[in-house]
């Protein structure tokens, strides 16, 4: 699998025993060499790339909460929105052609990878989303950024 994208290691890949994961709320793991966040939400798991798109935050000290009727995960350094389905970007914008001035949210498009979360048997797994074309969060699923964040 190659370090800058997807790869093609899509296979269920183990995180833990499903009690294990909901009581710690939030897991981070390699899986197959990508830096993955778990995480549970109101009875659901979702997993995500661990780097935030923008500049590489660490989404797993990100609070959550809904925007636009959407759960989002909110980056601890810009604030960045990202929905925790599907990986958009969210923003408010404002166009100033319609009265009264009001901010709307509207969605950049997918910019964080999300990844695809199964039970078995108590057990939960990740399996990576390898779909085609680059998301904007792969950029930071490289060995020379990890060397970069561990030096810090
Ligand atoms: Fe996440 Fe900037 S690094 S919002």
């Amino acid at each position: 699998m190659s370090t800058d994208g997807p790869g093609s290691s899509s296979f269920p890949v183990l995180v833990g025993a499903r009690d294990a994961v909901i009581q710690a709320g939030r897991v981070v793991r390699s899986v197959n060499g990508r830096d993955v966040l778990v995480l549970h939400h109101q009875g659901s798991l979702h997993a995500l790339d661990l780097h935030c798109y923008h500049s590489g935050g660490p989404l797993q000290c990100g609070d959550i909460e809904e925007f636009d009727g959407r759960l989002c995960i909110v980056c601890p350094w810009h604030k960045y929105k990202i929905t925790l389905a599907e990986g958009e970007g969210l923003y408010q914008a404002v166009d100033p052609s319609i009265r009264p001035l009001r901010p709307v949210w509207s969605s950049k498009g997918v910019k964080q990878r999300v990844h695809r979360v199964t039970e078995v048997d108590g057990e939960v797994f990740v399996t990576l989303n390898d779909s085609d074309g680059t998301v904007e969060s792969d950029r930071y699923q490289t060995e020379e950024y990890r060397a970069k964040v561990l030096k810090l």
